[in-house]
Order: structure tokens, then C-alpha cells, then sequence
């Protein structure tokens, strides 16, 4: 893996963003693998204000995103889907048509044998990660095994708990989820995480301090990708003892 040490959240996020326009302007029509949570968030900024000052031209892209939580619709402001609207899609030159999040809502079955289509018909050039407190990737929750394909997930409580600063209670927060599987995850050409924040120390230490590749740690799987970039925070990589 190649590891890349910022000086802050800043740099992080233009660490990242240098990455996808690179893709984008080598392959206009390319497709992204994007990922929700707060971590993407300043890239996926430095990304919408490179597009309105720079030109960076995204109005060929395809997107597909790693998962959806189960029971919110689309308008619901906590969906991955508005996610993705607020946060990138309405503030960047993409046609949303070519942008994919997983339905939560209606027939789930359904759903996910649509999204397993997408993703079997998709290139992706690079996959966005963020990683859960309990080292999840997309909601691939550890456990005794973790699973290939796009799948239905029963939410950890610790994961339920880490999401529950985005909704009003933690009643609120969605207990199932529809995610992108570990093994489609992998299919990406390249994968792109993005870690920081002191909660994420322990997985942070699993991925980067330790040889180790363990269900129990999903993130850790990203070992065994041959292009694999993590881009972490000085302050981060400091406090699990990370010196390159
Ligand atoms: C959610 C998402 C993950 C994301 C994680 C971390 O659980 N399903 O894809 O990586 O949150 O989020 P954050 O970046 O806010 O810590």
C-alpha cells in the first residue's frame, strides 16, 4: 500500500482530490466508486471548486457509491443519496442520471440484485473509502466472514452508535443497510481511503502497523489490493506511532 502522511484535514482532502482529477482528465468518461461519511467531505469540496474554478469537467463521469442505508428514501436528508446530492453531485458538472446510490427503500431483493448489475457493468477507476470506528468498509461489518457480493447488513451497534451524531436520536438510525461486497470493493483498479479522526486509531493501527488481514477488521482486506493509496493525517498517523 502506499501510504501518504498530511499535515492536516486540508491537505488531506487536496491529497485526494489531486488523485481523482488526475483520473478524470486522463479519462473524461471514466466512472468513480464514492463513499459517504465525513471524511470524503473536504475532497469532495476541493473537487466541486476545482470544477467551477479549474474546469475539472465531470459532465462525462459516471459514479457508483458503496451503499444505502435500508428504509430511507431518497429525500430523507440522513440517505446516502442526498448525501451525495448535497455534498458533490449538485455542486459539480455531473449528469445525475450517470450516478448510482442503492435504493433502501421498496423491494430490497430487488435492489440488490440491481445493484450487484451496476457494479458487474461498472469500471471503476478508483474507489473512495472512509472507514467505519470498527474497521468497516462501506457497511461491511466484521464478523466471522465477510461477503463478495452487494449484500443486505445488519448494522453493528457500535456503527449505529458512530452514526447516530447525524440523526435527531439514535432510535432514528437505520439498523440495516445495503452495501457494495468486500470482493466488488476489490474490483476497483484503484482504492483511495481517506483516514482521520481519533476514532478511527484502532483501525487506523490494524491497517497500518500491523501485517495482519482479518475478518475482523474489513479494512485491513485493502492489504491485498495492488493499488492501494491511504492518505492519513500527521496527527493520526502520530497517535497509532506510524513513521513510513
Ligand atoms: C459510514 C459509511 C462508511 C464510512 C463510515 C465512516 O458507516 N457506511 O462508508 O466510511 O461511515 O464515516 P466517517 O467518515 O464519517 O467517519
Amino acid at each position: 500500500m502506499k501510504v501518504i502522511v498530511t499535515k492536516d484535514y486540508a491537505s488531506q482532502c487536496a491529497a485526494g482530490a489531486d488523485i481523482i482529477e488526475e483520473i478524470v482528465r486522463a479519462k473524461p468518461d471514466c466512472c468513480l466508486g464514492l463513499a459517504t461519511g465525513s471524511s470524503p467531505v473536504g475532497m469532495y469540496q476541493e473537487l466541486a471548486r476545482r470544477c467551477r474554478e479549474e474546469g475539472l469537467d465531470f459532465s462525462k463521469v459516471h459514479t457508483v457509491n458503496l451503499d444505502e442505508y435500508i428504509g430511507l428514501e431518497p429525500t430523507h436528508d440522513q440517505s446516502y443519496r442526498y448525501f451525495m446530492d448535497t455534498n458533490l453531485f449538485d455542486h459539480i458538472n455531473i449528469d445525475k442520471a450517470n450516478t448510482y446510490v442503492a435504493k433502501g427503500t421498496g423491494d430490497i431483493d430487488a435492489n440488490i440484485a440491481e445493484f450487484q448489475a451496476v457494479i458487474a457493468n461498472s469500471e471503476v477507476e478508483v474507489q473512495v473509502l472512509g472507514v467505519g470506528p470498527d474497521g468497516h468498509l462501506a457497511f461491511n461489518e466484521p464478523g466471522e466472514q465477510l461477503f463478495w457480493h452487494a449484500h443486505r447488513e445488519v448494522l453493528d451497534e457500535s456503527t449505529i452508535d458512530a452514526n447516530a451524531r447525524f440523526f435527531a436520536s439514535r432510535d432514528e438510525v437505520p439498523r440495516y443497510a445495503v452495501t457494495m461486497g468486500m470482493g466488488e470493493i476489490m474490483m476497483a483498479k484503484r482504492l483511495l481511503m481517506i483516514l482521520s479522526g481519533a476514532s478511527k486509531a484502532e483501525a487506523a493501527r490494524q491497517l497500518l502497523m500491523t501485517d495482519a488481514i482479518t475478518c475482523a477488521c474489513p479494512a485491513t482486506l485493502m492489504k491485498l489490493h495492488h493499488d492501494a493509496t491511504v492518505i492519513i493525517t500527521e496527527e493520526l498517523a502520530d497517535m497509532i506511532g506510524y513513521k513510513g
